[in-house]
């Protein structure tokens, strides 16, 4: 079934573009790229009618906008609440609204280059290198731990515990927490859907508060008996005197948690999709380590696991002829700018030996994903290792994604190697 998309009326002036498409619609977020494909052909600019703000879907304008300095991912340093007309904060989702206070993500400067310089120095490229080894171990013991059964869902059996052990072995806490983690962590992340209920807020702000509940306690732990990982490098980290607080270094332990798990496990299995259903064979894709990056980066680009993020005009401003008020919304469709047909060459089709592959997948400017070379270890190593030790590897049935149109990933990927 097609989704139901309108672009309407397509006209010379730009504040008349407008769009309509639901992301709810199951036909809609299994396959966005058939609206992508309109937009870049009609109308790459346009208000969004189902999120009520202006959308961006080239790739020009999409990296111009994340660099745009215009724009932001908080408002309230430069407005009120009640100068926006934004309503007040909910009392049933203050669990949830806590542990979003302090989050790198919500944050602008100067408050966001004091955190992220204090939490920076944990995952530059050559910190995170070291982590290789215990990387491959850990593939290579998800393998052994299914290859002796006939077909297994992926995304359960391989793609979602790599990166939410490792990034939870980072931050100090036990292996064996990560199940509990990626359960708070998916009901966290259900806050992000379009239309969310009030069940999902009441679910969601239960996890946020049991989550902070199981950190505030190994805080404690740490404070008493700092030890070598991120938390008590976190709670002891001094520049010039200034020191992150409990609520600052839980925030943190939580986005890192959430971040740095849900991406990767998305682009593993739309990766792993990406490549078998290329018929492409995978010994040419992992042959150096200069192809595996490149195979790697294409995964990213082909199949974004995060498909749209919002910035405000953080003053009244105009750009492409849209004018903007301050604190309106716009959408960057990162999940469109990596299929723009004036940015890549034959930007529908999966090429990892294309030399134009580099995408907006992490994001750029100020907040670009500060896991990103974390991130592309880990997809290295899943990928190298899965085809290196299943060479067979094919799909087993067709796969759906959820039904959460940000967070572009399968429910489940069921495969066999006989
Ligand atoms: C394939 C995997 C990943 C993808 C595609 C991804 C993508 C992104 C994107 C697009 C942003 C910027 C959002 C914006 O500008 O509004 C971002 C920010 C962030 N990511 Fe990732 N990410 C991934 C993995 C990770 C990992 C492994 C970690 C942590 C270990 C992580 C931690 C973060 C953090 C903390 C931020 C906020 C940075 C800031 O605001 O300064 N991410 N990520």
């Amino acid at each position: 079934m097609a989704a139901i998309i309108q672009l309407k009326p397509i006209t010379d002036v730009p504040s008349q573009r407008r769009a309509s498409a639901d992301p709810r619609d199951p036909a809609f977020f299994q396959n966005p790229y058939a609206f992508y494909d309109r937009l870049h052909a009609e109308s790459p600019v346009f208000f969004w009618e189902q999120y009520g703000h202006w959308c961006f879907a080239s790739f020009k304008d999409v990296s111009a906008l994340l660099r745009d300095k215009r724009f932001g991912r908080e408002i309230l340093h430069v407005a009120t609440r009640e100068e926006l007309g934004m309503p007040a904060p909910q009392p049933h989702t203050a669990a949830f609204d806590l542990t979003e206070q302090h989050s790198l993500l919500n944050l602008e400067p100067p408050a966001h280059t004091r955190l992220r310089t204090l939490v920076n120095r944990a995952f530059v490229s050559r910190h995170v290198e070291q982590l290789r080894p215990r990387i491959i171990r850990l593939a290579n013991e998800m393998i052994d731990s299914f290859e002796g059964e006939e077909c297994v869902d992926l995304i359960k059996a391989f793609a979602a515990p790599i990166p939410a052990i490792i990034i939870a072995e980072m931050i100090g806490l036990p292996a064996e927490s990560a199940p509990q983690l990626l359960a708070w962590s998916n009901r966290m992340v259900a806050m992000y859907m379009f239309g969310v209920s009030r069940a999902t807020e009441l679910d969601a702000n239960q996890a946020a508060q049991d989550f902070m509940d199981f950190l505030a306690a190994t805080i404690a732990e740490r404070r008493k008996q700092p030890r070598e990982d991120l938390l008590s490098h976190m709670l002891t980290s001094d520049r010039g005197g200034d020191r992150l607080s409990d609520a600052e270094v839980m925030s943190t332990a939580i986005l890192l948690l959430n971040a740095g798990h849900e991406a990767t496990v998305h682009t593993t299995g739309n990766g792993v999709k990406a490549i078998l259903e290329s018929g492409i064979d995978p010994v040419t894709l992992f042959s150096t380590p200069e192809q595996t990056e490149a195979t790697v980066e294409e995964c990213l680009r082909f199949d974004a696991p995060l498909h749209l993020f919002t910035r405000y005009a953080l003053s009244d401003l105009d750009y492409a002829g849209i004018s903007l008020r301050k604190g309106d919304v716009v959408g960057l469709m990162l999940g469109a700018a990596n299929r723009d047909p004036l940015r890549f060459a034959d930007a529908n089709r999966f090429d990892p030996f294309r030399g134009d592959g580099a995408n907006v997948s992490f994001g750029a400017g100020i907040h670009f994903c500060i896991g990103a070379p974390l991130a592309r270890i880990e997809l290295q190593v899943a990928f190298s290792e899965l085809f290196r030790r299943l060479p067979k590897l094919r799909l087993a049935e067709a796969s759906r994604y959820n039904d959460v149109y940000h967070f572009h990933g399968l429910e489940k990927l069921m495969v066999r190697w006989d």
